[in-house]
């Protein structure tokens, strides 16, 4: 059988780990050739013993432009192409806001927002007509949760920035489309999913009663890129096991052990 992706190059960004490891291993599964950035080193050779010659590790901080720009670079002076963009960079720190400080909301919503709109614009400036690009958002791009301001209000600016460059980028022959994971088990839920108490308050919520596995949203990433999806643009697929059905439990116990 064809593989999906049989020769196409794919940038991913916050490749080394959680979901950005799953997108690049099944990519690289359906014929890809994968440029992968990430600020972490260890992760990065790691994964790119694993994942072999296919697989371009490169250091690359998806908050400074003169990197993204050169990630970017890395791909057309390889392969001379670009066809996929995955931005999945992001994380961010928690605080409920009348304690935030200001260097803590610019961390998350540069990682998140500034992250996603640096990678999509110079990635489509390399990229041909028939190319596709895929924002990781999250659920709480739609649901608030204590301690969560900077996250979501940056998850929802990922998800509105995703449909504002579909728009943009159609005339270019590139769609832009955005996933909105629920919980998923990767090493930045490791602290909610490891404590048995704030498991139990997400699993009271979460109608599909455990969370997801990284290759489960890896998937719905690369249907989004396929040819598949060749008139899907601008939109976001929910991919929550129902979460958005039911909303966040109250993590006002907790959130002071997430401060950083
Ligand atoms: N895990 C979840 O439950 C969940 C839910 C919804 C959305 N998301 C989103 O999915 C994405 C991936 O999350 P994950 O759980 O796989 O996280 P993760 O921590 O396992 O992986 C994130 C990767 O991004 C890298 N990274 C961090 N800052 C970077 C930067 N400035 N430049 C380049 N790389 C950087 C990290 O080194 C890490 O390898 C994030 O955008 C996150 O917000 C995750």
């Amino acid at each position: 059988m064809t593989k999906r992706f049989q020769d196409k190059v794919a940038v991913v960004t916050g490749s080394a780990s959680g979901i950005g490891a799953a997108v690049s291993r099944m990519l690289i599964e359906e014929g890809a050739l994968v440029v992968g950035a990430d600020i972490g080193e260890a992760a990065q050779t790691a994964l790119a013993a694993d994942l072999g010659e296919r697989y371009i590790p490169v250091s690359a901080n998806v908050t400074v432009e003169a990197e993204v720009k050169d990630l970017v670079g890395v791909a057309m002076e390889r392969f001379g192409r670009l066809d996929l963009g995955f931005n999945i960079a992001g994380g961010g720190r928690l605080s409920m806001l009348m304690e935030m400080s200001e260097t803590d909301w610019d961390f998350t919503v540069d990682l998140c927002l500034k992250g996603v709109f640096l990678s999509t614009k110079h990635e489509a400036a390399a990229m041909a007509p028939g190319s596709a690009i895929v924002n990781v958002a999250s659920l709480n791009a739609h649901v608030p949760a204590h301690g969560f301001s900077a996250y979501t209000s940056a998850k929802a600016g990922v998800e509105m920035f995703s449909r504002n460059a579909a728009l943009e980028l159609a005339g270019r022959g590139i769609r832009v489309n955005c996933v909105l994971p629920g919980l998923v088990e990767t090493p930045a839920t490791g602290p909610f999913v490891s404590n048995q108490a704030i498991l139990s308050a997400f699993m009271e919520r979460i109608p599909a009663k455990r969370p997801a596995q990284p290759a489960e949203i890896a998937a719905p990433c690369l249907f989004l890129a396929s040819a598949e999806a060749s008139y899907v643009s601008g939109s976001s697929l929910l991919v929550d096991g129902a979460w958005g059905t039911t909303g966040y439990p109250d993590l006002r116990t907790w959130i002071g052990e997430f401060k950083p």
